[in-house]
């Protein structure tokens, strides 16, 4: 098994056999995108340098065993949730947060309650501000990937309601529909949340 993300991340795009896997992965490195280096949050999950990449690794994990344990419940979905849809689906759905974050120094209070700087991010989302999950999808068709349309929207929509616009009817349906037509995105969903709030629980690193 490897234990270097980086190599991780790249060998499972590279398992899909899909077109366009390398020049994905250089356009994630490349400019102001700093895909391998990010963190995955400022204040919660995994806020130091590389937790965007150890969180869509976690996120991919608990995926492929979502994907098991649906299948040995409901083997019919087992064309519905492909492998390789499901690996490049789990992987790219944050890959948006690869340029808004700058690191800085911040003052915190420490355990004692004493003032204390501290390696902290600001966030700028001046690179491209089209949201969450919509940059994210189209960063990876931008990046050169030949990506399916169900790959598209579990990735798009797998913030669900966390990410709907206030009142927008068209929005809420258009989710609904893509969550109806395609396994891939519930189960995207589910594997983030497992991610974020369990796997990586505590891993804030905050006093
Ligand atoms: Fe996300
Ligand atoms: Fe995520």
């Amino acid at each position: 098994m490897n234990t270097n993300p980086k190599d991780e991340f790249i060998e499972l795009l590279r398992s899909t056999g899909r077109d366009g896997v390398d020049d994905l992965i250089a356009y994630l490195d490349e400019g102001r995108n700093h895909f391998f280096n990010a963190p995955a949050s400022v204040n919660h999950h995994l806020n130091h340098d590389g937790g965007l990449l150890e969180h869509s690794l976690n996120v991919c994990h608990a995926a492929l065993k979502l994907r098991e344990m649906v299948i040995a419940m409901r083997p019919d979905l087992e064309p519905r949730l492909k492998r390789d849809s499901v690996i490049i689906a789990s992987l790219l759905h944050d890959i948006c947060k690869a340029d808004i974050y700058r690191p800085t120094r911040r003052k915190r209070k420490d355990s004692m309650g004493l003032w204390v700087e501290v390696d902290s991010y600001d966030v700028d989302y001046s690179n491209f501000p089209m949201g969450h999950g919509e940059k994210s999808a189209m960063m990876a068709l931008w990046g050169g990937l030949d990506i399916d349309q169900e790959e598209l929207l579990a990735i798009r929509w797998h913030m669900t309601a966390w990410d709907l616009p206030m009142q927008s009817v068209e929005a809420m349906k258009s989710l609904n529909t893509a969550r109806d037509q395609h396994p891939l995105c519930s189960l995207v969903q589910l594997a983030d949340g497992i991610a974020a709030n369990l796997l990586e629980f505590g891993t804030d690193e905050i006093e």
